[in-house]
């Protein structure tokens, strides 16, 4: 059901790709659904996102048809271009054919996170690991930021850049987010370390113990994991980091976020 209320809209990034950031995005938008909130997927790796095909459900329209129905003035309702999972998560693909991610004009997807902000109560935006213009451009728009980090040095050096960069940018509304769940052998540099190099606080973590070794069957039957029976007894402790998370980006006012 739409409302007036605006639902927040949260950016997930990082300074390396495969550290885990799309997993977390499905993972975090099944723990929406199971506290029955509606989350919105919204796949912003223009040239490699995997939502909708780890969703494994039929969709026609991608994040590229809907701008071009923008622009040409022939948008429909935007329920006509989300692929439906569940009751409560909805998702827009990435370009089917990764050629058109060039020809999308930030200025619709500006429209679309607003008209996202009045009908879920979270909008999940999984990006790329690149500062792009898309991203420099989501830093700017979202409520919140969530940096994904792995315990890897050039990670960790990246993500230094990246920190005074934003620090530059003046942009504070960020978190950091240790993600040891998809590689549970890299455990080089303790809690302490990290902080040290990235020079900013760790706000979560998600351990080693949170590696799902059948995780590839999961992502072919198009199943989330945090959606599957015995999940929350069997993986205690990452369940509810997760859960913190989510509550945590539903209770923060989006006036209070930091942006300058
Ligand atoms: N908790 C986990 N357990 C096991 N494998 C994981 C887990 N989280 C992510 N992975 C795997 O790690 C790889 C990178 O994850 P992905 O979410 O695609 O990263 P990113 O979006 O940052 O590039 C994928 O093969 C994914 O299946
Ligand atoms: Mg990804």
């Amino acid at each position: 059901m739409a409302s007036l209320r605006k639902g927040k809209t949260v950016l997930i990034t990082s300074t390396k790709g495969g550290v885990g950031k799309s997993t977390f995005a499905l993972n975090l938008a099944g723990i929406y659904s199971t506290i029955e909130k509606k989350v919105l997927l919204l796949d912003l790796d223009l040239t490699s996102g995997i939502l909708a095909m780890s969703l494994n459900k039929k969709y026609n329209k991608s994040i590229y048809e809907m701008s071009e129905d923008i622009k040409n003035n022939v948008f429909e309702d935007f329920s006509n271009y989300t692929l439906n999972y569940n009751k409560y998560i909805d998702c827009i693909a990435c370009p089917k054919d990764p050629r058109d991610a060039s020809k999308i004009d930030l200025r619709y997807i500006d429209i679309i996170i607003d008209q996202a902000s009045f009908i879920y109560d979270v909008i999940l935006i999984d990006s790329s690991h690149t500062l792009s213009p898309t991203n420099l451009y989501l830093m700017d728009k979202v409520d919140e930021i969530l940096f994904v980090i792995n315990n890897d040095p050039l990670n960790l050096k990246s993500t230094r850049s990246m920190v005074s960069i934003l620090n530059n940018m003046n942009i504070s509304n960020y978190k950091v987010l240790l993600n040891q769940s998809n590689n549970p052998f890299k455990d080089y540099f303790s809690l302490y370390d990290i902080k040290n190099i990235i020079q900013a606080n760790i706000d979560y973590t998600l351990s080693s113990e949170f590696y799902i070794a059948d995780i590839d069957k999961l992502i072919m039957s198009g199943k989330i994991v945090t959606m599957s029976s015995d999940i929350a007894r069997i993986y205690n402790k990452d369940y509810s980091s997760l859960m913190n998370i989510a509550t945590d980006y539903l209770n923060q006012g989006s006036d209070d976020n930091g942006k300058k």
